[in-house]
């Protein structure tokens, strides 16, 4: 018992699977106050932030990435369509509060539903609805680390703006003189289509949908984890002209995926119908997974 119970903690650091997140919903805040307080996250996260970070950052070696890459980008687990997809997601339950919590498909549309509000066009409504759907890696069991978190290029110098940097040096790449240098692996001016980012349900989502989505939502989807670069403004010396249009769409979609959970309850069932015509548009009855 003793030893499940703490290989459980072990996987399983967050009670809710986007508590990660709470580290930017305070920096961003604070950027509009008098003064930035901007490292008060550390401090400020809620319990199990902290140890999550750090297995992250301690087990997402670009050995790891490319196992994980070659693991789930062949897609052969499942055939289903986008709104089975989100039944199975809305299987994955946290453990902070249930009864509260807001279930996964509320949460898909809540980002979703601001977005149309906002006046978008469809396929970055569609974009807001399905972008975390990658996240059913947990279901297959990866560990939390392995599917949310901040992303960050792997095989060159970790940038210190990556939140709790310090557990890098817990990293085996740490110590690998190719992958500490500004540029590693990678080119100037190489592109992101050539760099691995850390491994998670960004990029898995994006090798999933990226034959049906215009390539501004594909970049919303692959990115929107890559904060210290949409949101830190670093790794620019790795892209390239393409990937400068790509951060003007990630950066707006970031804030309706910070901040439009938590708010009202949308009425899924009343939604129903109208999502599954926004599906049926881009998206065929059944994708590889
Ligand atoms: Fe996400
Ligand atoms: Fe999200």
């Amino acid at each position: 018992m003793g030893e499940s119970r703490a290989s459980e903690t072990t996987n399983r650091p967050l009670a809710d699977l986007d508590d990660w997140e709470s580290v930017h919903q305070v920096s961003a805040r604070d950027e509009t106050g008098p003064q930035s307080t901007f490292r008060d996250y550390r401090e400020n996260v809620r319990a199990g932030v902290r140890e999550f970070y750090q297995l992250n950052h301690r087990h997402q070696t670009l050995g790891f990435v490319l196992e994980k890459k070659q693991e789930f980008l062949a897609k052969s687990r499942r055939s289903m369509g986008i709104w089975e997809a989100m039944e199975f997601l809305n299987t994955l339950v946290d453990e902070s509060d249930p009864d509260a919590d807001f279930s996964q498909i509320e949460h898909l549309m809540q980002t979703s539903e601001a977005i149309r509000a906002a006046g978008h066009p469809r396929w970055f409504v569609l974009t807001g609805l399905i972008h975390d759907l990658g996240k059913i890696l947990c279901l297959y069991g990866e560990p939390q680390w392995a599917v949310v978190g901040d992303t960050f290029p792997v095989g060159c110098r970790y940038s210190d703006k990556i939140v709790f940097s310090e557990y890098f040096a817990e990293n085996p790449d740490s110590a690998v003189p190719e992958y500490r240098t500004r540029h590693g692996i990678y080119a100037e001016g190489c592109g992101l289509d050539q760099v691995h980012l850390s491994w998670g349900h960004d990029e898995y989502l994006y090798h999933v949908v990226k034959d049906y989505l215009p390539e501004e939502g594909l970049a919303m989807i692959r990115y929107h984890s890559f904060y210290a670069w949409h949101h830190e403004n670093q790794y620019n010396h790795l892209m390239n002209e393409h990937d400068r249009r790509k951060l003007s769409w990630v950066r707006a979609f970031n804030p309706f995926d910070l901040y439009s959970k938590g708010h009202d309850r949308p009425d899924v069932a009343a939604l129903t119908p109208y999502y599954k015509d926004l599906i049926a548009e881009f998206f065929p009855a059944q994708l590889a997974w």
